[in-house]
């Protein structure tokens, strides 16, 4: 069996495979080739990958040769055989012209982001780890950008108050921002619309900002529900009340699938006081805050809203070892220890992250998405 790693190019600083997820794979009898300069942005060599077993290939070898491939940010399918396997973060729901260009060309596509957010399914979940990371870096980001420290001090020269940090959503990038923040020193306040996140917020220091009368969502799965009018009136009030008196605001709410809610306004971000940061994770679906512009950073009234898309790309060494280990987990669903493909749609995993297959769209979610858009 032969896997091509592809690299990524443009503002892309991961690979989807570093050398040391190379020599598990050649033990399965899997021949690794590699893209040249793949690795570099990652601090990866040409020669690492060759010493850990790996083959250095020019893209157009790599696409012609390999029974699977591997790229994070999707390829287009010009190049790529039919009937190759094609691992990537798609984001069908929204990218679906590229989800039909594939189908086409015959190309097996399992998108790493559709995988369910289950106990057997954490090894190869693709977005939780990019959160982890995401959530991580905005906080450091937030605190090199805003004019205050973030912990308390007390000295010679005066007493320094903590900075207060105000995370909206509680997920995995809020949870790991709201531990990254609390470690720096800060005061952390959270709001999610989800009261079952109430303890981990509790257990990791922050303080948990309720509303009364939210509707149950013990039965969504971990995910938000919709709630009424009434809830959400209190909850822009509750927001902004909260806004206005904190240094920086890192926004993380989303339900999946859906356009980010807009939960920072303008006259919210206008109330705030001068210096102060707002990180809106949510920017790449639309932004959490208004004045939000995707991958750019405004200056509103002398507040910051930097609006990063990716942060994981900016630390991109331990994200491509995150997501390797990602890709290889996934890659054992269906390769068996003498490097035999095995495609088994029984498996929940393996159903639900197949988005083409055979030049039909295999996901219902997204065939119905294409569906919509094409009536
Ligand atoms: P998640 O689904 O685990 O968490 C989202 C949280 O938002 C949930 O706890 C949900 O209950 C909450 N939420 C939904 N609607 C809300 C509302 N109206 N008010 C308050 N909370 C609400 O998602 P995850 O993995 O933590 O990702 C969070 C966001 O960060 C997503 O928008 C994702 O696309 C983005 N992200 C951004 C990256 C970047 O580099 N900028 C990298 C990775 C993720």
């Amino acid at each position: 069996m032969i896997l091509g790693v592809l690299r990524e190019g443009g503002e892309e600083n991961r690979v989807a495979l570093l050398p040391e997820g190379v020599s598990a794979l050649t033990k399965k009898k899997i021949n690794v080739l590699i893209e040249s300069d793949a690795g570099s942005s990652s601090c990866a060599s040409n020669e690492e990958y060759v010493d850990a077993g790996a083959q250095i290939q020019t893209k157009e070898n790599i696409l012609k040769q390999s029974d699977v491939i591997l790229k994070i940010n999707p390829p287009e399918a010009e190049g790529i055989p039919s009937g190759t396997i094609l691992l990537t973060i798609l984001n069908p729901l929204v990218n679906t012209k590229r989800v039909k260009e594939l189908a086409d060309a015959g190309i097996t596509t399992f998108s790493l982001d559709m995988v369910p957010r289950s106990s057997r399914a954490q090894a190869v979940d693709i977005l939780s780890s990019m959160a982890t990371i995401a959530g991580y870096k905005a906080v450091l980001v937030a605190a090199s950008k805003l004019p205050n420290f973030f912990p308390m001090f007390m000295s010679a020269s005066g007493t320094i108050k903590p900075s207060k940090v105000l995370i909206l959503g509680a997920g995995v990038a809020g949870l790991q921002a709201l531990a990254t923040a609390k470690k720096l020193g800060a005061v952390v306040e959270v709001f999610d619309v989800r009261t079952a996140v109430k303890e981990e917020v509790m257990s990791l220091g922050g303080k948990f900002v309720e509303i009364e009368g939210s509707k149950d969502d013990s039965a969504a799965g971990g995910y938000a529900v919709e709630q009424d009018e009434d809830y959400k009136k209190k909850q822009a009030q509750l927001i902004h009340d909260h806004a206005v008196k904190s240094n920086v605001v890192i926004s993380t709410a989303q339900i999946p699938g859906r356009k980010a809610p807009i939960l920072i306004r303008k006259e919210t971000v206008e109330a705030m006081a001068p210096g102060s940061v707002i990180i809106d994770m949510a920017a790449g679906s639309g932004g959490n805050c208004e004045l939000t512009k995707k991958d750019e950073t405004i200056l509103h009234k002398q507040v910051r809203i930097i609006g990063n898309s990716n942060y994981p790309s900016k630390m991109p060494a331990d994200a491509s070892k995150m997501l390797g280990v990602n890709f290889r987990n996934f890659m054992n669903l269906f390769i068996n220890d003498e490097g035999i493909i095995n495609l088994d749609f029984e498996d929940d995993i393996l159903k639900s992250s197949c988005i083409t297959h055979e030049n039909e769209i295999k996901n219902e979610r997204v065939a119905e998405v294409i569906d919509f858009e094409n009536q």
